[in-house]
């Protein structure tokens, strides 16, 4: 739709999890103009959800290198080393500085910060806030640190606005953003705004599924529009499902409350219905093998059992303990009428990250000049077929921060230079919102934990039919409004997905074929797909 009001800005960072906050507060530092849009209220996205804790080796016993090649082990052969060095090497200084943003990490009876251990990690390294609410902890913190200069002319923030499309010049630069505010006064409705650096901190893509742990706004819009863009997306068909979210029946849908594997660091265990703990079977590592493992072997248990669910036993950590080291679960679990301390949690995997997405370099970079991706939103290439548990939150300081130190360096060189978008050429219809539900239960019966080439083209066939419905396109209202553009963007993604899931023909990490069991060399490489002149993928 056209612009009902245009704005202009030296960076635009969309997104106000941990890496869009971190952006924003590094550029405005160094750039005259910052927006920070959002699409809900400060804060808003997947950190405040993050439990377990954020990785970094902080402990004398524990160093770079140890994390380096746990990071590397979880990814199934297909990190970029290049991209994990920088996470591990710039990860203490960054979890240091947000110690200094005001952030409080629990600490341990020295003083220090206390460091304990999740899935893959064969060191204690994990620093957690809150016990079991360390994203609400450092999302605190950097909002305090937005609110703090937030009448600054220097930084606007837009809440409540969606982002629909990349703008892009003649050439293919980024240089802007349309939005849709549902806002007051001049930022109303659907507007522009002009800026030479573009930021993508958009999160993930829980929304494609029926069940997650993400909060409903995770509908991969920053993927679809950087996709809409040009840009290259990667490792599209790597969705890690978490091994351990509560089971509350099998009609539960929505996003479902995660019971942190810093449980299982903790010493809780895995049993099947049946009673019999089946993970030291499995992996030298057990309970705390990597995520992608213990999920698939879950999966593979509940199937040999004919259950819906595992159970995780944690009843020997006694009730104080499990009170005061997470009560955020305690609380959660209080709720549904499950006192831990007295019987096992039911649980089953549920989808929790994307590994994949837009492929960008060492400083955020995409393959769209000027336009950058950070957070769950990037393929930097540090997870690989798998993400090692709390290297999100650590990837989202380390890019923000390098994405808006290279955004500064640029635009003092006076490479980053305002420009007129053109209009692009076919733009696609919108998906009814009605249509959500309908597209989360083909993706996650087809393209969820377990995969086929039968089960990815029917998906295929099926989303292809979404558009093609006469009725759901009947329901798109005039105006649309943010439903229908998130569920386009669902769509889009799922489709894409799928596409890419197909491709591969082998079984890695958070890609599990039964028609190709096993890992297979010849596909120890990316999956990169963009769309053609023409809009094909
Ligand atoms: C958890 O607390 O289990 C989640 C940690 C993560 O996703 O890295």
């Amino acid at each position: 739709p056209a612009p009902g009001w245009t704005a202009e800005a030296d960076a635009i960072v969309v997104g106000s999890g941990i890496a869009g906050l971190t952006a924003a507060l590094e550029l405005r530092t160094h750039v005259p103009r910052v927006l920070l849009v959002t699409k809900g209220r400060l804060p808003s996205g997947s950190t405040v959800w993050a439990q377990g804790g954020i990785a970094a080796a902080l402990d004398p016993s524990d160093s770079p290198e140890a994390h380096h090649a746990d990071t590397l082990a979880a990814g199934g052969g297909l990190s970029d080393p290049e991209a994990v060095q920088v996470l591990v090497t710039e990860g203490p200084a960054r979890v240091r500085e947000l110690v200094a943003r005001g952030a409080v990490f629990d600490k341990a009876a020295d003083g220090d910060i206390a460091l304990t251990r999740e899935g893959g990690h064969r060191a204690d390294r994990i620093a957690h806030a809150g016990g079991d609410a360390t994203g609400a902890e450092i999302s605190r913190a950097l909002v305090a640190q937005i609110e703090a200069v937030r009448h600054d002319p220097g930084i606007e923030v837009v809440e409540n606005a969606l982002v629909l499309d990349v703008l892009t010049t003649a050439d293919g630069r980024a240089c802007g953003v349309t939005l849709h505010v549902r806002g007051t006064g001049s930022r109303d409705g659907v507007g522009a705004v002009l800026a030479p650096a573009v930021v993508l901190a958009t999160g993930g893509i829980g929304q494609l599924f029926r069940s997650s742990t993400n909060p409903p706004g995770a509908t991969g819009d920053g993927i679809a529009a950087a996709l809409r863009a040009g840009a290259v997306l990667g490792d599209l068909e790597f969705v890690q499902f978490h091994p351990t979210v509560l089971w509350l029946g099998t009609g539960a849908k929505g996003q479902l409350p995660l019971i942190s594997e810093a449980v299982r660091g903790e010493g809780a265990l895995l049993l099947d219905v049946d009673g019999h703990r089946f993970m030291p079977a499995v992996h030298d590592m057990a309970e705390l093998a990597p995520r992608d493992v213990v999920a698939h072997a879950i999966v593979r248990q509940m199937a040999a059992t004919g259950a819906d669910n595992v159970l995780l036993d944690a009843r020997h950590l006694g009730r104080e303990f499990l009170r005061t080291r997470f009560p955020t679960i305690n609380r959660r679990l209080l709720e549904v009428g499950i006192d831990w301390s007295e019987e096992p949690v039911p649980v089953a995997p549920a989808q929790h990250y994307h590994s994949g997405g837009v492929v960008t370099d060492l400083d955020g970079r995409s393959s769209v000049e000027g336009l950058y991706a950070v957070g769950e939103v990037a393929c930097t290439g540090v997870h690989g077929a798998n993400r090692l548990a709390s290297n999100s939150l650590l990837e989202g300081i380390v890019f923000a921060s390098r994405a808006a130190r290279d955004i500064a360096a640029r635009f003092a060189a006076g490479e980053l230079r305002p420009s007129s978008p053109v209009e692009r050429a076919g733009g696609s219809a919108l998906v009814a919102a009605a249509a959500r539900s309908r597209i989360q239960k083909v993706t996650s019966a087809g393209s969820g934990v377990i995969r086929s080439a039968r089960s990815l083209a029917d998906v295929d066939e099926r989303l292809g039919a979404v558009r093609a419905d006469a009725h759901l396109a009947s329901e798109v209202v005039a105006e649309p409004q943010a439903a229908e553009w998130e569920t386009t963007n669902v769509h889009q993604v799922a489709r894409t997905l799928t596409r890419a899931a197909a491709l591969r023909e082998e079984t890695r990490g958070g890609h599990y074929r039964t028609d190709f069991p096993k890992p297979d060399d010849a596909w120890r490489r990316r999956v990169r797909v963009w769309l053609d002149g023409d809009g094909v993928l």
